[in-house]
């Protein structure tokens, strides 16, 4: 069964803004099947490929070669797009007052009359802004709008959403409540697809997520799968003294220190040899911005899913 959106050995080259470097590859024989159902987080650093990806999901301009599908249909079909919401990365909207601009987001998309009115004012009011509801958005800040791009893309309750950026400008309050939105959203059946240079709150409901490097799929599957390191541990025991392992700290009678993988077993051992106790062990998990560096700093031959179909 097709996903809800595919990618099949999608590249895309365009001309270099820097006429000297003549073609860059934007996205790489990249292919990626998203769910239906699922929170899906597509990750990866500034000029990775993300925007360029949505952007031929949503038929905005085609792919130099290979080719995908959105809802099972070829990307670009235009019955297809009512049934999507699409919040682009640099949110750029008509300067109108914020409820009315949602309304008329929601008419392009074929909704009319009440029910239109009651889904407009609704995803308003799930976004924060029914006190800016009867502003104009001119004099939105990027948080503001970014909300606005929200309610827009929610209002027509598309089956399948996707977010560039969701919350690139959003304040952490402002966050829980997106975040509250796509579990919502997932609870009513729909899927969602957000990309994300950083990882927020937001991105940590993913179901599965993708990274991205170079235009070429580098990782992909749980959250905590690709942030916890197999490498290290981080090991907190009660009543040994500190200097009885290199890099210690210690506070409040615990001490807590780092040890390889192949050399966990015997750290315990040396704790309970030394009259103490374990607290507990955890793997050491690493940010999203160590991930990142360790996938531009590997060489291109890590890329996976080359060749897939
Ligand atoms: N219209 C364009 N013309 C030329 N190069 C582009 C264009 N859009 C994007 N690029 C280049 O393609 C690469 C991927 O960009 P993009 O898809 O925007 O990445 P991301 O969204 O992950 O930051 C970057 O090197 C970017 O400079
Ligand atoms: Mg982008």
């Amino acid at each position: 069964m097709p996903g809800v959106i595919e990618f099949v050995n999608v590249s895309k080259e365009y001309k270099s803004w820097f006429p000297s470097r003549g073609m860059v590859r934007a996205l790489d024989d990249f292919s990626l099947q998203v769910e239906d159902g699922e929170i899906f987080g597509f990750l990866g650093p500034n000029g990775a490929g993300k925007s360029t990806a949505i952007h031929l999901a949503m038929g905005f301009m085609r792919a130099t070669s290979g080719h995908g599908f959105m809802l099972g249909k070829g990307f670009g079909d235009a019955a297809t797009r009512r049934r999507v919401g699409f919040l682009a990365e640099n949110v750029a909207l008509y300067h109108r007052p914020a409820e009315q601009l949602v309304r008329f987001y929601g008419a392009l998309n074929g909704m009319r009359g009440s029910s239109l009115a009651r889904r407009a004012h609704e995803v308003v009011e799930a976004l924060g802004l029914v006190s800016d509801a009867r502003r104009n958005v001119r004099q939105f800040s990027r948080g503001m709008l970014q909300r606005v791009g929200l309610a827009q893309a929610l209002v027509n309750d598309p089956q399948l959403l996707i977010l560039d950026e969701p919350t690139s400008a959003l304040d952490p309050v402002a966050r829980v409540s997106v975040r509250e939105l796509l579990l919502e959203s997932r609870k009513a059946g729909k899927t969602i697809f957000l990309s994300s240079h950083m990882l927020s709150e937001v991105e940590l409901v993913c179901d599965r997520v993708a990274v991205v490097n170079r235009g070429r799929l580098v990782r992909l599957g749980g959250i905590s799968e690709l942030l916890e390191s197999r490498q290290e541990s981080e090991i907190l025991a009660r009543g040994v003294p500190p200097n009885s392992f290199p890099g210690a700290i210690s506070s409040d009678g615990l001490v807590r220190f780092l040890v390889e993988a192949t050399a966990q077993r015997s750290a315990l051992q040396r704790v309970w040899a030394l009259g103490g106790e374990i607290v507990s062990v955890n793997p050491v998990r690493r940010s999203l911005e160590e991930l990142f560096l360790e996938v531009t700093t590997a060489n291109s031959s890590d890329a996976i899913g080359k060749g897939t179909t």
